[in-house]
C-alpha cells in the first residue's frame, strides 16, 4: 500500500468514533477542497504533505481526543513506521498543529507554510455554506449549546476564557464563521469563503423570519 493510502486508513480509524462534526468526512472534504485551491490558484506544492495533513489535521485536535499530546506521539511514531522522513513528519506535523483558528487566535503559532495555508483554508470553507450551517449544529447539539436565544446578544471574544465559553449556535457563526472569508490565505479560499458566507447571511434572513 502507498503511504498516503496508510495514512487515509490511520486518519479513517482515529477518526471513526468522531462526533462532532470533526469526523472522517470532513477530513475527507478537506483533502478534496485542498485540491480544489491548488488547480484554482495554480500552486506549486509537495501534495503529499498537503494530502496527508488534511486527512490528518483534526486526529490531534483537543476537540476529538482528551489526549493531545499521546495522540501526537502516536501520529509521529505511526508516520516513522511507513517510512516517512523526519522532514515530512516534521512539515506534517508543524501543519496540523498550528493551522485551527483557536490557536491562531490565543497560542504562539507559527507561520505556517504554503502547504499549511492550503489545508487551514480547505478546514475554514469546511466550516462554512451549508455544510457549515449543519457541522455547527452538530457541534452544538453535542456540546447542549441551545440554536438561538433573543436575549444572548453574540458577544465577540476578548479572550480564551470568553471565547471557549458556550454561546449558541447562531452567535458562534457571527464570532467565528463569518470572520473567515477575510481571513484566507488563497484566492480561490476567499473567493469560495465569500460565496458561502452569503449562502448563510440568506439562511439567518429565512430563519429570524421564522423564528
Ligand atoms: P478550529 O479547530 O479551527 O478552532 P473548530 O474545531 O472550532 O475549528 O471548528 C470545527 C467545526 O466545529 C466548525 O464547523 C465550527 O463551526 C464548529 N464549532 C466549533 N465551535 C463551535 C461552537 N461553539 N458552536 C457551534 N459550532 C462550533
Ligand atoms: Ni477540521
Amino acid at each position: 500500500m502507498k503511504k498516503i493510502n496508510k495514512i487515509i486508513a490511520y486518519a479513517q480509524k482515529q477518526l471513526a468514533q468522531e462526533k462532532t462534526g470533526h469526523d472522517f468526512e470532513h477530513a475527507k472534504r478537506t483533502a478534496f477542497l485542498t485540491e480544489q485551491i491548488i488547480k484554482e490558484d495554480k500552486l506549486q506544492v509537495d501534495d503529499f504533505i498537503v494530502t496527508a495533513s488534511a486527512y490528518l489535521h483534526d486526529v490531534i485536535d483537543d476537540k476529538v481526543t482528551v489526549n493531545p499530546e499521546k495522540k501526537i506521539r502516536e501520529l509521529q511514531l505511526f508516520l516513522k513506521e511507513i517510512g516517512c522522513s523526519i522532514e515530512k513528519i516534521d512539515a506534517i506535523l508543524s501543519i496540523i498543529q498550528n493551522l485551527s483558528f483557536s490557536s491562531e487566535m490565543f497560542t504562539q503559532t507559527k507561520p505556517l507554510s504554503l502547504e499549511g495555508k492550503i489545508v487551514q483554508d480547505a478546514d475554514r470553507l469546511e466550516a462554512l455554506g451549508a455544510g457549515g450551517i449543519l457541522r455547527a449544529a452538530y457541534f452544538s447539539g453535542a456540546h447542549g449549546q441551545a440554536i438561538y436565544d433573543k436575549n444572548k446578544p453574540s458577544l465577540y471574544f476578548r479572550n480564551k476564557k470568553e471565547y471557549r465559553q458556550p454561546t449558541t449556535m447562531i452567535n458562534h457563526m457571527y464570532e467565528k464563521l463569518f470572520l473567515l472569508p477575510d481571513l484566507m490565505n488563497t484566492t480561490y479560499g476567499k473567493k469560495e469563503g465569500m460565496r458561502r458566507k452569503k449562502f448563510m447571511q440568506d439562511f439567518l434572513q429565512e430563519f429570524y423570519e421564522e423564528w
